[in-house]
């Protein structure tokens, strides 16, 4: 097989794909924001003197930290986005003063956090994953001048740390809280810009009349927001997830547990307990306001063999143009199971329309949506009775707008049940009864079980025999296959260090060990494609600096920072550089709230083009966990609370990136990774209702959609066995009921690394994996080979292995390898 080449750019200046993708960002940027107030400040009429203040002003968050850090060239801030829009600031000495405040307090923090270290001998790298130093108090005076003010509050969360209730995250601290009501009050014009990844509570600034959620944007977060500002552009995003005080989210009574967490809320996640409960959220799942204003009027629903279909008519009755985002809910009758008041069953964006426009969308579903998963008789089941339609613009804003009748139980698929848990049974939460609006709508449509044909899934049985294709390897070559790239050592910073060889920065590769095997290589995102930005390359190995922020590496000294600059800058005083610098799309969370599929997968274009260009096979995205709690510290990375819109948006990204031969991603985890307090020997425990309707079906929507060609398992036990080590969930779920056709791989170092075991729970075992079908044990390290060939050998291995189950996950691998590898090849010829 043919060595792909590397292509490398050999010179520092911006590349015009660059510009072009940044352009790109900008322009879809507006989509992301949400307005969540306005009392007619936004947009503003003028471009000029403005106050500008806030912890997000200069020091700006274009995406949270950890793994799903992008190393941009530069990424504009609020401050620069203004100024280059052609303001005026004039509260430079809050902006100076506020540099000195924050650059004190990190110090202080991540030399406090570096004597932690020490003490506990762990790398002090490692260590600082995830840490973001608490926002300080201060007190430093609002000068500033003219009728405007912004105030820029920013909080930023990472891989490796859950958000805290607390003042400086989800909470204002006290200095924030004066200054911003001191502002409101003060200035004729008053806005609160929010540079959050996820929840903050507004609750003690409520009396500010306009509030826009920026988000985390990427390379041009402070240009959009000035394009926003101006009325270049306008927002028309819609929040995927509810926003409501911390307190009242059912999940916060079982929230990140260290060994154990239940999700005893079971379905009502979201929207789904609060629309339940009749709890009225601070803002809405699906709310957000625009310039303009719509109208949404809708027709008749109609019934095409397992689709319904719903056309609704918008008309912008503004002054503005703008886009609106129409959402179609279900309301299920209870029956045996009890269900949600509403859940999501489809969403369409309208095109941009001028005032006075109109477009008429077409929203369909299929009959699978309405099923609910029944565990007692291990099927999807539609029971009996009148399910309502409800179309609207957020979740506590709809009409009821179509009706079907079903007169006898349907069941539109039958499995096995997976993944047994019998520790609690789910905690009920619906006091609104779903019939309490009155229906105008047209006469019901009518669904029996001769409308629907019950699909059976059949369960695989574990191969027997090997197959030619690798039957000329020994057994030692497969387990290499089955193990990433490693050197022999089992020292952590080692295999962290070295894990990708061909591309600087990369988070891993598949095995060098076969002669004439080309490796596939794998790189981080979701944000963007997460590399080294300069490197240099020695007898084919591809090295470059740390690929960390700037603010992790606080926890060094500076004599030690001096020194690893110099290293890498020097690089054994190397005589050519070569350079890398990605755009960072929006977070995911922000892509989610444009409730628009096709800009996520205009997201996953430009990663896709940007992989091409550097060489790399597989993205480490999208992350498409779901938002089960505010406080989740990857929240951001992740899309919503909800599973249709997760799925729908890692389908288009996916595709995106897929759209270029040889390209694909890695989805990622596998599944209730949803807190990162002790992420690698953490359990998850959820019923099988829960776990298939919410936590599951984003994955399998984007597996039926899009095919990924690869999917990352998570570090969380889920009922008590490693997710990478479940077969159930692997092989019976996500093979056998999905038709998953890729390659199943575990995150970094869930084997090992990180401990022998946690207080409780044990790692991983590499064995387990091939046993589940996991066939890709990843970065790799030499134990995990030892582990596997050992499980081929001794049969009292808890995972004792067959040569037919090695084979099989080898197999896997050598096809993905030649095929994306040729794919690319014949593109790039
Ligand atoms: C993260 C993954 C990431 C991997 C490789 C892990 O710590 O959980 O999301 O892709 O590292 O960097």
């Amino acid at each position: 097989m043919k060595k792909m080449e590397i292509p490398r750019i050999r010179t520092p200046e911006p590349q015009a794909f660059e510009r072009t993708h940044i352009e790109r960002i900008r322009t879809m940027a507006p989509e992301c924001m949400v307005l969540l107030k306005n009392n007619g400040t936004l947009p503003l009429k003028d471009i000029g003197k403005i106050a500008l203040f806030g912890n997000g002003a200069r020091h700006t968050v274009k995406g949270g930290g950890g793994s799903g850090d992008v190393n941009v060239r530069h990424f504009s801030t609020v401050e620069e986005g203004l100024l280059s829009a052609g303001f005026i600031i004039t509260s430079t000495e809050w902006l100076d003063g506020y540099d000195r405040v924050t650059a004190s307090n990190k110090e202080a923090f991540f030399a406090a956090l570096r004597c932690e270290a020490d003490a506990a001998g762990v790398p002090p790298m490692l260590f600082a994953l995830g840490k973001i130093a608490p926002e300080p108090e201060y007190d430093l005076p609002l000068v500033g001048d003219g009728d405007t003010a912004v105030y820029v509050l920013a909080r930023n969360s990472g891989e490796g740390a859950d958000r805290l209730a607390a003042p400086g995250d989800i909470e204002l601290t006290a200095s924030e809280i004066r200054d911003i009501l001191t502002l409101n009050e003060k200035y004729k014009h008053f806005v609160l810009v929010l540079n959050v990844g996820g929840l903050v509570n507004l609750e003690p600034v409520s009396s500010v009349g306009t509030v826009l959620l920026m988000g985390q944007l990427g390379t041009p977060t402070g240009d959009a927001l000035a394009d926003v500002l101006t009325g270049k552009s306008y927002p028309s995003g819609k929040l995927a997830m509810t926003w409501a005080s911390i307190a009242d989210y059912a999940s916060s009574a079982n929230f990140g547990g260290i060994n154990d967490t239940e999700y005893r809320e079971g379905i009502y996640v979201g929207y789904r307990q609060f629309d339940s409960e009749g709890k009225k959220p601070t803002f809405a799942f699906g709310s957000g306001l625009s310039y303009t204003s719509f109208e949404v009027k809708s027709a008749e629903l109609m019934h095409d063999n397992e689709q319904f279909l719903l056309p609704v008519t918008v008309k912008n009755i503004g002054d503005r143009r703008g886009r609106e985002v129409v959402q179609l809910y279900l309301s299920a009758p209870e029956g045996r199971l009890d269900k949600p008041y509403q859940s999501l069953v489809a969403y369409k964006k309208t095109r941009e329309l001028a005032a006075g426009e109109n477009q008429t969308l077409t929203l369909s579903f299929s009959v699978d949506s309405m099923a609910s998963y029944d565990e007692k008789e291990a099927a999807w089941v539609i029971e009996a009775g009148t399910y309502f339609l409800r179309v609207g613009t957020d979740s506590r804003n709809t009409v009821i707008s179509g009706k079907i009748e079903v007169s006898g139980e349907i069941i539109t698929e039958r499995d096995k049940n997976v993944c047994a848990c019998d520790v609690f049974r789910d905690e009920k939460y619906r006091t609104i009864p779903y019939t309490h609006e009155k229906s105008s709508c047209a006469a019901a449509l009518t669904l029996t079980s001769a409308d629907v044909q019950t699909r059976i899934t059949s369960y695989s049985q574990a191969p027997t025999e090997i197959s030619d294709f690798t039957s000329f390897l020994s057994d030692e070559e497969l387990a290499q296959l089955c193990v990433g790239r490693h050197t022999d050592s089992d020292d952590l910073m080692e295999i962290i260090g070295n894990a990708a060889k061909a591309v600087a920065g990369a988070a891993g590769e598949t095995t060098e060990r076969l002669p004439g095997q080309p490796a596939l290589v794998f790189a981080d995102g979701p944000a963007g494609l997460r590399l080294c930005q300069k490197y240099t390359v020695r007898d084919g190995v591809a090295s470059g600096g740390s690929s960390a922020n700037d603010d992790a590496l606080l926890i060094y000294t500076p004599e030690e920072r001096a020194q690893m600059k110099s290293a890498s800058s020097d690089a054994d005083g190397a005589e050519e550089y070569f350079y890398q610098y990605c755009a960072a799309v929006p977070i995911g969370t922000c892509i989610a709230q444009s409730w628009n599929d096709e800009l996520a997968f205009e997201c996953g274009d430009i990663v896709g083009a940007e992989m091409e260009r550097f060489g790399v096979h597989v993205w480490l995205a999208p992350a498409m966990n779901i938002q089960r709690n505010p406080l989740c510290g990857r929240n951001f990375e992740y899309y919503s609370e909800d599973p249709l819109i997760s799925g729908n948006m890692a389908a288009a990204i996916t595709m995106g990136v897929q759209k270029h031969p040889g390209r694909t991603v890695a989805v990622k985890h596998f599944a209730c990774n949803n807190q990162e307090t002790n992420r690698f020997f953490t359990n998850s425990i959820l019923n099988e209702r829960a776990l298939r309707e919410i936590y599951l079906k984003g994955f399998e929507i984007c597996v039926k959609k899009a095919q990924p060609g690869f999917l990352m398992t998570s570090y969380n036990l889920l009922n008590g066995v490693h997710t990478c080590n479940r077969r159930d969930l692997l092989k019976d779920v996500l093979r056998n009921e999905w038709g998953f056709k890729g390659i199943a791989m575990t995150d970094w170092l869930v084997t090992g690394g990180m401990g022998e075991c946690g207080e409780k729970w044990p790692c991983a075992s590499a064995a387990g994996n091939i046993k589940a079908g996991n066939d890709l044990t990843m970065p790799g390290m030499p134990s995990d080979v030892i582990d596997i060939l050992d499980a081929l050998e001794n049969p009292y291995h808890p995972y004792a292995l067959t040569r037919a189950e090695l084979a099989l996950c080898a197999e896997r691998i050598l096809c993905q390898i030649a095929s994306l590898t040729e794919k690319a090849g014949r593109h790039a010829t």
